[in-house]
């Protein structure tokens, strides 16, 4: 059995269900601080499955020794944290304790009951502003921000765990810029407050949610001058994650590796091709650059699909189709 933690959370609903479509028996865990219990029953729906999850919080050790003794867990996927980097600068101990204080939890009740498998959500966030794009495995670690800090010291504390007791294998794998949703569009992206993303925050405006896009900076030495990233398909992402799983479960060793498409697309593109899908343009407003963004990075996912046999399979537009699919369908998002 795997045990998922905020799983009830864009990239953990998407891996639920494609972990439970690959013959994976799944416990999920969350605490609702950026999700809705409401997932749950569109995860039943779609896998024609009975969940089987639990509400806690990844900081308490009584909670999740209560799911260990519960299940017999051989494997964890760690999705719980917390990611608006903004937030991360205005409230740091916030995010060092929520998303380092859980893990070492985490890490303690795994090492008690002798499970020994991990899948960690890295991010792309710690080589921070590269020097060179495809971005290797192997390029500096300088996190610009202290999300991005709480990634790379997790990264750390894996790797000396590692290499204190040689049955830990660990999956890092490092997400570039995640967007899109479920093709039924019955999951997606609907985080609590305003969005920090820019997938979100383009489907709220495409829905009249939103006024208009804020696109910070068209002055980067990028060819239109707006921001470059390596978008990914959600469910591209959670397959990587099903991999991973079978990869560490089969008995192979830990891996580092970059799940992107080794595309690089800017703001403007993803603005284009939204509007390609509705049919109409996207009212948006170039504004200051915002504090620990870089001008571009996209990833060399070569690493994942020589260890992992994956590599991403989505274009830009399936992304833009499947997202405004869920947003059109669920205006509110779960509260819809
Ligand atoms: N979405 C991205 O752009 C991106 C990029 C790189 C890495 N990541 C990482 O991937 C993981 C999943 O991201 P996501 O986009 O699905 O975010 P998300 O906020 O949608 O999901 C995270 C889930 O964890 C839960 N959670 C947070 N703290 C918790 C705690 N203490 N106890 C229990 N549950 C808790 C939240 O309620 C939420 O459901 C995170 O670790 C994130 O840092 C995300």
């Amino acid at each position: 059995m795997i045990l998922l933690t905020g799983a009830t959370g864009y990239i953990g609903s998407h891996t639920w269900l494609e972990l439970l479509q690959a013959g994976q028996r799944v416990i999920g865990i969350d605490n609702f601080i950026n999700s809705s219990p409401k997932v749950l029953a569109r995860l039943e729906k779609l896998s024609g499955k009975k969940l089987e999850f639990l509400q806690g919080d990844v900081c308490d050790p009584v909670f999740l020794e209560s799911v260990f003794q519960s299940f017999p867990i051989k494997g964890v996927v760690h999705f719980a944290s917390l990611k608006a980097v903004g937030e991360s600068y205005s409230n740091p101990l916030l995010y060092y304790e929520n998303n380092i204080s859980g893990l070492i939890a985490l890490l303690q009740v795994m090492q008690k009951h002798s499970c020994h498998h991990f899948v960690f959500s890295s991010s792309a966030c710690v080589y921070g502003d590269p020097d060179v794009s495809p971005v290797k495995e192997d390029a500096d670690l300088k996190p610009e921000n202290p999300y991005g800090q709480t990634k790379l010291m997790s990264e750390q504390i894996l790797r000396d765990l590692e290499k204190s007791d040689s049955k830990w294998r660990v999956a890092y794998l490092r997400y570039f810029n995640p967007i899109g949703a479920h093709e039924s569009g019955m999951i997606g992206e609907d985080p609590n407050g305003i969005p920090n993303n820019l997938s979100p925050l383009v489907a709220r405006v495409a829905a009249g949610r939103m006024e208009e896009l804020k696109v910070y900076g068209n002055d980067w030495e990028t060819p239109d001058g707006t921001g470059v990233r390596d978008y990914i398909h959600v469910v591209d992402l959670a397959r990587g994650h099903v991999k991973a799983v079978e990869h560490l479960l089969s008995g192979k060793p830990s891996l580092t590796v970059n799940l992107g498409t080794g595309v690089g697309y800017s703001v403007m593109d993803v603005i284009r091709a939204y509007e390609k899908v509705i049919g109409r343009p996207i009212p948006y407003r170039v504004t200051d650059r915002r504090p620990g963004d870089v001008a571009l990075y996209y990833a060399d996912p070569s690493l994942a699909r020589d260890l992992l046999g994956w590599c991403a399979e989505r274009n830009l537009e399936q992304m833009c189709a499947d997202s405004w699919r869920w947003q059109s369908q669920n205006p509110m998002g779960y509260e819809s």
